[in-house]
């Protein structure tokens, strides 16, 4: 058994933190979403993983991960240049695959608890093909199953305009080699790529055995703001674990904090779940439930709750910061006169909610 994790496409509804590097390494609990995407690749014995790189510095892809040693896993990159789809992408994997069954986990997929369950079900029922579902409120978004009344899997479609059912099709696919069969037989979809989707569906119409299983607990697709503040609140809120490292003067450390060395808490509260990284300084503050604040960063006189912040951030004098994602080296202080002018630095596609 191998793995295959997508780590490029272009990013656009998470620009513009994608202009400096690819969406699968935003932090969640100061990890990056594809982290825990390998980790549960290792956790299920799989010795060997494919990254398909793509999109903006993929080079940053490779410092993070290098050869997989330390994940206890043996690393090979694979560049797919263009994103021309995710059917496009496993098939460079091919040879890489070499015969094996394997696992397609795009990068930027969280499930709770894990694939092991849906793998061990994949083998055991030697299913040539299988797909992993999620019921959703919204399913014109993704790709979306049709079952008959039997509950057979009988069509899959990429984001209907009339959807067929709410079963929504998550981003992890387990394959036998017979896959890149069907990939070399698509066109590109009205999006102008190889749909995955439209691959599975003809291995239905060819009569292979295509299997399903439907998620048990959270899945969430991190592909814009919300969903990672959504999923990073869920993963602190599961991490359970109160760990303090780093220095605490005059302050209130309540709950399930983590706070890594080489930070200094002063005169602040920080109520949990939360995470802090290194070398941060939190003074005069509040960091309420919800937070993952990452290396370096200051927090001065101000108050942060449900919010992503990146490493090597300053804020200061801000009496409420809510719900925000910020990325690396921003800074975002109120600095007090009487002129009540706004002053912004802002790069393109930023979002400024005032
Ligand atoms: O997240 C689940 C959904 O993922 C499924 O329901 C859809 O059927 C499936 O098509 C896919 O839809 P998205 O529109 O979310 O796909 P997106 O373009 O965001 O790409 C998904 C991941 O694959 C992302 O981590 C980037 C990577 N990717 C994508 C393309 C198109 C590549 O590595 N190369 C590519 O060419």
């Amino acid at each position: 058994m191998k793995g295959v994790v997508l780590h490029g496409g272009s990013g656009t509804r998470l620009r513009p933190f994608t202009f400096i590097g690819p969406k699968q390494l935003m932090p969640i609990a100061n990890k990056p979403v594809s982290e825990y995407v390998v980790r549960d690749l290792v956790a299920c014995d799989i010795k060997e993983i494919a990254i398909i790189l793509g999109g903006t510095h993929p080079e940053r892809v490779k410092n993070h991960y290098r050869d997989g040693s330390s994940y206890g896993v043996k690393i090979t990159y694979i560049d797919q240049g263009e994103p021309l789809g995710i059917a496009h992408a496993v098939g460079l994997s091919r040879d890489f695959v070499d015969g094996d069954k394997f696992v397609v986990y795009l990068g930027d997929n969280m499930i709770q608890n894990g694939i092991k369950p849906y793998l061990e079900r994949f083998i055991a029922n030697d299913y040539d093909a299988m797909v992993l579902l999620k019921e959703v409120a919204d399913p014109k978004q993704f790709g979306v199953a049709e079952l008959d009344d039997k509950g057979k899997l009988i069509r899959l479609v990429e984001k209907p305009e009339d959807p067929p059912s709410n079963y929504a099709l998550t981003g992890i696919y387990f394959f036998t080699p017979v896959i890149f069969k069907a990939i070399g037989q698509l066109r590109p979809s009205w999006r102008g790529e190889l749909e995955i989707t439209d691959a599975i569906q003809k291995l239905i119409d060819w009569g292979f055995n295509v299997g399903y299983e439907f998620v048990k607990g959270w899945w969430v697709d991190t592909g814009k703001k919300d969903d990672i503040l959504q999923v990073n609140a869920l993963v602190l809120d599961e991490r359970g674990r109160r760990e303090i490292r780093g220095e605490t003067l005059n302050s209130l450390v309540e709950g399930r904090v983590e706070i890594a060395e080489d930070t200094k808490i002063i005169n602040s509260t920080i109520r949990g779940p939360a995470i802090i990284g290194s070398g941060c300084v939190i003074e005069n503050s509040y960091i309420g439930p919800y937070t993952s604040i990452w290396d370096n960063t200051t927090v001065i006189n101000s108050s942060v709750e449900y919010c992503v912040i990146m490493k090597n951030v300053v804020i200061r004098n801000v009496e409420r910061l809510e719900e925000s994602l910020i990325g690396n080296y921003t800074r975002v202080e109120t600095r007090y006169s009487n002129r009540r002018a706004l002053k912004l630095q802002v790069g393109d596609y930023s979002e400024v909610l005032l």
